[in-house]
């Protein structure tokens, strides 16, 4: 079961410096840890409520005008050149520059297909769901031209190039209506006076990563500039997702999210996007966006929802009246259970704690609200954990902090390209300490001079992603060298200390600045 979600291990090539951008070599990033996730999901059902509803499905547009508050919107049919939201009342649904379907005129269906990772249409106009077809209707104020976009299909979800979890994305029809068909069968149930964005919710969105890497981060980079003016039509929807999520999710969009497949209702919009971009693993390449943003207002995101919510989770052991840089420098260690464990880890976070850090451990997998997890990294100054999924929480760091990725024995690769150029776009120091052989598990079973310890590419060739997935993600823990990891804590520290000064500094300066 686990082995049918599982990339290619063609994926697993040692050159994937930038995690993708539209290029084969994005592949590798891990389908494989679903599968160790599928515990911590039912956990996670059980301990959530879903704070959302939704029921529709829906596409986008091209560009309609944004009304000021309270009143209703209507479509405008060209580009505004760019500058965002800001252009008078101008909304361009698509936020990315040089494509296909950047300056379309109204009533009009516009799909870009040309991305390697992802397809996403648009639809300016008067848009429809039909629930029983899992259609969104437009229904144009003039006759279409006669050479009009009049049908497309599209799977929203950004691993067009695995067709294994592709088949399990719905297909989504975007379809001219005929005049004939407006009445009385299109009359809008439901009217919303914003655009709709259709994502899914299933995939591998049960795990952490993709969760990031397929879903929020895709889905925050298209529809961004609309300012959570958007109403998200999610398919696959289910409480788990809505509330695990929910905070990301109010930081997408004002608006209750809609069920597609089982809101029969018809929701109606002025215009719809229809599956979302893709910028690479984890990523944000500003030079495509219209505004210029960057994965660290993805960041600011997050910060803004976990810090400001009503609901948000104090700070774990702060002690306020201290400034920040006399504390101790705080290291959590991510603390997986089952497969690649840190065997010593208790001797570890002992050295660490001598080294001089305050130390958090993070248990993985503990039906833990994203808000707390959300609490406990954005704490620390170093964030350090076996190559998995919850290093995905890289994300809740402060730009500035550490990360410091253990990777065990063959999954170097694997472990640099999932995070060391992501998390270095978030100005994050990124390290990555690889397991040397008498360090991991895997001698026990295979001795220190088979292939699979002292040689694991040559070991890796040829032997599929089965492999890879059982051998080294499944079936090793490492025991840290602890006079060798002893040199990487020791200069996280200077570091981290070097940084808290330099803050410091600059809180000084500022209070400084506010007394002159
Ligand atoms: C339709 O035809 C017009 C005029 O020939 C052309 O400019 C336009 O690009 C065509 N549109 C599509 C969607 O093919
Ligand atoms: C984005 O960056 C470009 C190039 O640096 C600049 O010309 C442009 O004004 C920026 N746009 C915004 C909206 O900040
Ligand atoms: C790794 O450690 C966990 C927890 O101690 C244990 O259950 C598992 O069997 C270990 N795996 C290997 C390959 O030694």
């Amino acid at each position: 079961m686990a082995s049918s979600k599982l990339p290619d291990l063609k994926s697993l090539g040692g050159d994937v410096e930038d995690g993708g951008g539209g290029k084969s070599k994005a592949k590798w990033c891990p389908g494989f840890v679903q599968f160790f996730f599928v515990l911590s999901v039912v956990l996670c059902v059980m301990l959530y409520s879903p704070r959302f509803f939704a029921l529709t499905s829906t596409y986008g547009l091209d560009f309609f005008v944004q009304p000021p508050p309270g009143t209703s919107s209507r479509i405008v049919g060209q580009d505004g050149g760019g500058g965002g939201g800001d252009v008078g009342d101008v909304v361009v649904l698509d936020n990315q520059l040089r494509t296909p379907c950047s300056s379309l005129p109204g009533d009009t269906i516009c799909c870009d297909r040309s991305d390697f990772n992802t397809d996403v249409c648009f639809m300016a106009g008067d848009v429809r769901t039909d629930a029983a077809s899992m259609s969104l209707l437009l229904f144009p104020q003039q006759p279409p031209v006669a050479n009009a976009t009049v049908e497309e299909r599209i799977r929203p979800y950004t691993r067009k190039w695995e067709s294994l979890i592709m088949q399990k994305i719905e297909e989504v029809r975007l379809r001219m209506a005929r005049p004939e068909e407006e009445e009385p069968g299109h009359r809008c149930d439901v009217s919303h006076d914003a655009p709709l964005l259709v994502m899914t919710a299933g995939g591998y969105t049960g795990n952490l990563f993709h969760a990031f890497s397929d879903g929020f981060v895709p889905a925050w980079l298209t529809v961004q500039h609309l300012r959570r003016r958007v109403v998200l039509g999610v398919l696959s929807y289910n409480p788990w997702w809505a509330g695990t999520y929910s905070k990301i999710i109010s930081g997408l969009s004002d608006y209750h999210v809609i069920d597609l497949l089982h809101d029969k209702r018809t929701h109606c919009f002025p215009g719809a996007i229809v599956g979302t971009r893709f910028h690479g693993i984890l990523a944000v390449e500003p030079t495509r966006l219209r505004d210029n943003k960057t994965i660290v207002d993805f960041h600011n995101l997050l910060a803004d929802v976990y810090e400001n919510g009503e609901d948000s989770v104090p700070q774990p052991q702060q002690q306020p009246q201290q400034p920040a840089a006399a504390r101790r420098p705080r290291l959590g260690i991510v603390s997986r259970r089952g497969t690649r464990v840190i065997e010593n880890q208790v001797a570890m976070a002992q050295l660490a704690r001598s080294v001089g850090f305050d130390v958090d451990i993070h248990e993985t997998a503990n039906g833990m609200p994203l808000s707390a997890a959300y609490a406990q990294v954005s704490a620390c100054d170093v964030l350090v954990g076996v190559h998995g999924a919850d290093l995905t929480k890289f994300l809740f760091l402060r730009p500035g902090a550490a990360l410091v990725q253990i990777a065990p024995l063959g999954v170097p690769p694997i472990a640099h390209g999932c995070y060391a150029a992501s998390s270095a776009r978030m100005g994050l120091h990124y390290e990555q300490y690889d397991v040397r052989g008498h360090e991991s598990s895997l001698v026990r079973k295979y001795g220190r001079d088979d292939p699979v310890v002292s040689d694991p590419e040559s070991a890796k060739r040829g032997k599929g992603w089965d492999f890879v997935a059982h051998v080294y993600l499944g079936g090793q823990n490492v025991t840290l060298d602890l006079a060798r990891f002893g040199e990487t804590l020791s200069r996280m520290h200077a570091r981290a200390v070097r940084a808290r000064s330099s803050l410091q500094r600059a809180e000084a300066d500022a209070t400084m600045a506010r007394r002159t």
